[in-house]
C-alpha cells in the first residue's frame, strides 16, 4: 500500500464554480439529434418527438448548458432552414460530415428541448460561410420581443415570447483547415468582432464566446489567440478551448496523464488573455469556455467504413465511441482539471451528449443506457457545485512517455454552501492502493458520509445495451475521519468521490 496526504483549508480558495462548468453539446451530427434526443416514432417519445428515456438520463446528469447546433456543422448551416412549418423546411447536404440534414429538428425544437431538460441554451452562429448580418438577424429572431420583421416571424412561428438566449458562440474551430470557411487569425478576428458588435447592439444582455484554438497542438496555437483577441477583446466575454484525448497505443500510464496537457493549455490561454488585457490597458478579465472536451478515438475506422458505404446518408452512426473503464478515469481527471481552474474556466461542454462521443448511448427505436464516462460527469455535476478549494497533495509521482512528475493521486475539492465538502480523487497507479491521510483544517465538525467508487478489474470493460451495468459506481472502502483528520483507502486505478457532511 502506498501513502499520500491531502491537506484542505477553507481559506485556500481557487474560486466559485460556475454552474455552466457542467455543460454539454448537441450537434447535428450522426445520431446525436435524430435517434438521440429526438425520435418522434420512438415508443418513449413525447408530443414534441423528444425521447423521454434519453431526457431522463440527461436530467439525472444535471447538464447546465447545451451548446448547439455545432461544431463543424454550424459553419455551413443556414439557421433560417430550421424554422417555420416542418414540411416546408429544406433538406440540405451538410459538407461538414457528408450527410443529409432534414431540418425537422430546428431552433424552436432546440429551445423547447432545453426547457424540458432544464438546461440553458448556448447557440453557435455560422462565421464560416456566413457573417455578421446573418448572426445579427438570428439574435433579432431569437431575442427581440416583437414589432420587427425577424421577431414577428418568430411570433408567427409559434413563439410569442422571445427565446432569451444569453450565450452565443462566434463560429466554431475557425483555425482548422477542415472547417467550412476556415479563416486565418486576422480574417477571423475581424469578422468575429463585427459579428459580435452587431449581435450585442441587437441585445446588449448577451454573452459571446470567440473561437480559440481547436487543440493545444495546433501549429497556430498562442499566435491565434493573441491575434484574434487583439481584434475583438473589448467585444467578447470568453475565449473557447477544445481538446480531445485518445489512447490508440494502449499506454494507460501516459493516457491518464493527459490532463497535465489540459491544465497547461488552460493556463497558457489565460496568460495570453491577460497579456492582451495589459496591452489594451483593459479593466476586463476574459474568462475561458472549454466548450469541447472528451476522449475521442475509438470510432475512427468505423466512421471511414460508414461513410464509404453511405456518403450523404441520414443520421449515420458516426463518432459512436464505446467508452471503456479507463476512459471514465481520464474523464474524471478532466473534470477535476476544470474544477481546479474554476477561477478562469466558467463554461465547459463535454462533447457530446448522446451517441456521438457521448455519455449516453441509444438504439434507434430501442434502448438507452449510460456509458462508463456518464458516471464521473454525474458525480462532478451533482457534487462539484460550490467553491473550488486548492487541494494540497503530497503524493508519489511517475514518469511516462510524454510527461514527468505525474502525481499518482489526482484530486479536486469543493466546499458547498451548507459547509459540507466533497473530495474527488483519481488513483493513476495501476497496481497499488493508496492510504490517503486527510488533514482538513478549520471546517468544523465533519464526518465521512459517503465514499463512492468507480473501479473495474479490466481497463477495457464497457457498458452495452445488454450489459449496461458492467462499469458502475459502488460504495468504496472509506476509512476513518474524526475532528478534521482521518485516513481513507483509494484503490488502484479508481475514481473516487468522498463526501464529508456536517457531523
Ligand atoms: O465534436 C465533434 C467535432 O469535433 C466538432 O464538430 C468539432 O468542433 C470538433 O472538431
Amino acid at each position: 500500500m502506498q501513502k499520500a496526504k491531502l491537506i484542505l483549508d477553507r481559506d485556500y480558495v481557487i474560486g466559485a464554480i460556475d454552474p455552466r462548468l457542467y455543460g454539454s453539446f448537441v450537434e447535428h451530427l450522426g445520431r446525436c439529434v435524430y435517434g438521440g434526443i429526438y425520435e418522434p416514432d420512438h415508443p418513449s417519445a413525447d408530443e414534441n418527438g423528444f425521447r423521454t428515456d434519453v431526457m431522463q438520463l440527461v436530467k439525472e446528469l444535471g447538464v447546465s448548458a447545451v451548446r448547439y447546433p455545432g461544431g463543424n456543422f454550424v459553419s455551413g448551416f443556414r439557421w433560417e432552414d430550421s424554422i417555420g412549418p416542418v414540411e416546408q423546411r429544406p433538406v440540405r447536404l451538410d459538407q461538414a460530415w457528408f450527410t443529409t440534414e432534414p431540418n425537422t429538428f430546428g431552433l424552436h425544437e432546440y429551445v423547447n428541448w432545453c426547457k424540458a431538460a432544464g438546461t440553458q441554451p448556448m447557440y453557435s452562429v455560422n462565421l464560416g460561410t456566413r457573417g455578421p448580418a446573418e448572426a445579427r438577424d438570428l439574435v433579432e429572431y431569437a431575442n427581440f420581443p416583437g414589432g420587427s420583421a425577424w421577431s414577428d416571424l418568430r411570433r408567427k412561428n409559434g413563439a410569442k415570447e422571445p427565446f432569451g438566449i444569453k450565450l452565443w458562440c462566434l463560429g466554431n474551430e475557425m483555425d482548422g483547415n477542415w472547417q467550412i470557411g476556415h479563416k486565418n487569425a486576422q480574417e477571423y478576428g475581424r469578422v468575429a468582432n463585427e459579428a459580435g458588435k452587431l449581435m450585442k447592439w441587437m441585445d446588449p444582455s448577451i454573452e459571446l464566446v470567440v473561437c480559440g484554438s481547436s487543440a493545444s497542438d495546433m501549429p497556430t496555437f498562442v499566435d491565434w489567440e493573441s491575434t484574434v483577441l487583439d481584434a475583438c477583446y473589448d467585444t467578447v466575454d470568453y475565449i473557447s478551448l477544445h481538446r480531445y484525448y485518445g489512447n490508440p497505443e494502449g499506454d494507460t500510464a501516459d493516457f491518464l496523464a493527459r490532463t497535465m496537457d489540459m491544465d497547461a493549455f488552460i493556463k497558457t490561454v489565460a496568460s495570453v488573455c491577460d497579456a492582451i488585457k495589459a496591452k489594451k490597458r483593459s479593466a476586463k478579465t476574459l474568462h475561458l469556455s472549454f466548450d469541447e472536451w472528451n476522449v475521442w478515438y475509438h470510432s475512427g475506422e468505423q466512421d471511414r467504413e460508414v461513410l464509404k458505404k453511405d456518403k450523404w446518408g441520414r443520421a449515420l452512426p458516426l463518432l459512436e465511441d464505446v467508452y471503456n473503464f479507463e476512459d471514465a478515469l481520464l474523464v474524471g481527471s478532466m473534470l477535476m482539471t476544470l474544477i481546479r481552474n474554476a477561477d478562469r474556466v466558467k463554461i465547459a461542454c463535454m462533447a457530446q451528449l448522446v451517441n456521438v462521443i457521448a455519455p449516453i448511448m441509444t438504439e434507434t427505436g430501442g434502448r438507452a443506457w449510460a456509458q462508463t464516462i456518464y458516471y464521473p460527469f454525474l458525480h462532478a455535476s451533482r457534487f462539484g457545485r460550490g467553491v473550488s478549494l486548492k487541494p494540497v497533495t503530497d503524493t508519489p509521482t511517475y514518469d511516462c512517455k510524454t510527461f514527468s512528475n505525474v502525481p499518482y493521486l489526482d484530486t479536486a475539492a469543493v466546499l458547498h454552501d451548507d459547509g459540507s465538502v466533497t473530495v474527488f480523487c483519481l488513483n493513476r497507479h495501476q497496481t497499488e492502493d493508496f492510504s490517503l491521510d486527510l488533514d482538513f483544517r478549520a471546517f468544523g465538525a465533519l464526518r465521512l458520509a459517503e465514499h463512492i467508487l468507480l473501479h473495474h478489474a479490466d481497463v477495457n470493460a464497457v457498458n452495452t445495451a445488454d450489459a449496461p451495468d458492467t462499469v458502475r459506481p459502488e460504495p468504496g472502502p472509506g476509512g476513518c475521519f474524526e475532528q478534521g483528520k482521518g485516513c481513507v483507502t483509494i484503490p488502484a486505478l479508481s475514481w473516487n468521490v468522498l463526501r464529508f457532511t456536517k457531523a
